[in-house]
């Protein structure tokens, strides 16, 4: 289990204190009973949690249940990781509010009744918002024999206010580089430990080398006893220095933050979900699917963004066509008035386009973004002003986030590889000195 002691090196045994304190205070997080450290990724806990509740079935003669239902909402992982576990998904839908739609949850709980394994459910939704019916969710699917499995990407509205264990799930993993605070930008390192309920406590993941893990637990999914162990000292200092009290603040910023900006953008873009007070949880989806008549696509968007020196929150995830905006904790009120403005400043440059006032076919947002390059450049035959391609807002004087790119055409780079290298004839003439 997650507080075995071991037979280690001296040198590692400090680390070993320090990863049984993290496993003790994310048990204390999530309301959960034990916890593996060896997930290196939110995808890889999946595949860990699900193998998990694969062996704790088995280990209770059923063999047999292999049925994972997943919501429409899911995250893509969601699906690949319980086919990776051997398990067949079945979809449940989704209602017009973005929730788990209850009744087809019932249906195909009980239609599947004997064969099922698990639900696999985010909480919050990755619509932003907290279910209402979440912990009736979890008791139609302990009523039928399955596991609930929590994906806990979105802890972060979460962590000191509620927990997986207390809305009735038996296993989440953690996205230690979301929520607590290892830095991901680039895609990765990551951790993706899973806190598991007592009863599936002995199947967690042992490793060939290490002693570690249940009595009864599954292989390793990774090749080290403790995944990125490195990287847990981020996460073991960042809880240790908020304290209980930090952690919990973070969590109110992050929903106030997102709940903040919801309330200044929400008369420049409809706001897809939200909960019956009106607010969202720690994140909100921007819908821009209307402005495809204007000719602007979500993409061009994101990329107007980066004239205003910022990277584009998530795109077309979990709807296509969105932006979903996570401000979490980290981002000061100024911060958040400067993203603020800049959304607002493109939707009036897109409401130009739609009254006719620039051209649809070549404007300052389509055309975006615009590198230094471009804009001092000798010439300059754009409908509208280099002061505007690169200085919409005033506070850009101040700090501007150079483009080194300007638009490529993304589907065309994804189909075809383009090598930017010199073509072999450049070294022909070149001496060899060695
Ligand atoms: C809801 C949800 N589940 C799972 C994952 C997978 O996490 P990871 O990228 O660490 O594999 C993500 C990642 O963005 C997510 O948003």
């Amino acid at each position: 289990m997650g507080c075995t002691h071991l037979s280690l090196p001296t040198k590692a045994l400090g680390y070993r204190e320090i990863f049984i304190n993290l496993e003790k205070w994310l048990c204390e997080i999530t309301g959960f009973n034990a916890v593996s450290l060896q997930p290196n990724s939110g995808a890889q806990g999946e595949y860990a949690g699900l193998m998990v509740i694969r062996a704790y079935h088995a280990s209770r003669g059923d063999h047999h249940r292999n049925i994972a239902l997943i919501p429409q909402s899911a995250h893509g992982t969601n699906p690949a990781s319980a086919v990776m576990a051997g398990m067949q998904v079945v979809v449940v839908k989704t209602d017009e509010d973005g929730n788990v739609d209850i009744a087809d949850l019932k249906a195909k709980a009980e239609q599947h009744s004997a064969n099922l394994s698990c639900l696999m459910v985010t909480y919050p939704s990755t619509h932003g918002v907290f279910e209402e019916g979440i912990t009736e969710i979890t008791n139609i699917i302990h009523q039928h024999g399955g596991q609930v499995y929590m994906d806990g990407a979105n802890m972060n509205a979460q962590v000191g206010l509620t927990s997986p264990g207390n809305i009735g799930a038996d296993v989440c993993h953690l996205n230690l580089h979301k929520t607590f605070a290892i830095p991901h930008g680039g895609g990765g390192p990551g951790m993706g430990p899973i806190g598991v309920a007592a009863h599936l406590a002995p199947f967690l993941p042992k490793h060939a080398l290490v002693e570690t893990g249940g009595e009864q637990g599954i292989h390793a999914v990774s090749a080290a006893p403790w995944g990125s162990s490195l990287i847990l000292l981020v996460s073991y200092a960042y809880i240790a220095m908020l304290g209980a009290e930090g952690v919990t603040n973070a969590t109110k910023y992050a929903i106030l933050n997102a709940n903040y900006l919801k309330a200044r953008l929400k008369a420049h873009f409809p706001i897809l979900y939200e909960g019956k007070n009106g607010t969202c949880a720690h994140e909100m989806i921007l819908d821009c699917r209307n402005f495809k008549g204007a000719g602007v696509e979500v993409a061009d968007i994101a990329k107007r963004l980066m004239d205003y020196g910022f990277h584009a929150p998530t795109v077309s995830f979990p709807v296509a066509g969105t932006i979903m905006v996570e401000p979490t904790e980290s981002e000061a009120l100024h911060e958040l008035d400067r993203f603020a403005d800049a959304m607002i400043s493109i939707r009036e440059e897109i409401a130009d386009i739609e009254n006719g006032v620039a051209a649809k076919d070549n404007n300052v947002v389509i055309n975006a973004p615009h590198t230094a390059k471009l804009v001092v450049a000798d010439k300059w035959d754009k409908p509208y002003s280099r002061e505007k391609a690169a200085y919409p807002l005033t506070w850009l004087r101040d700090s501007k986030f150079w483009p080194s790119v300007a638009k490529i055409d993304n589907a065309y780079g994804d189909r075809n590889l383009v090598c930017t290298c010199l073509p072999m004839e450049a070294y022909e003439n070149e001496e060899v000195t060695a």
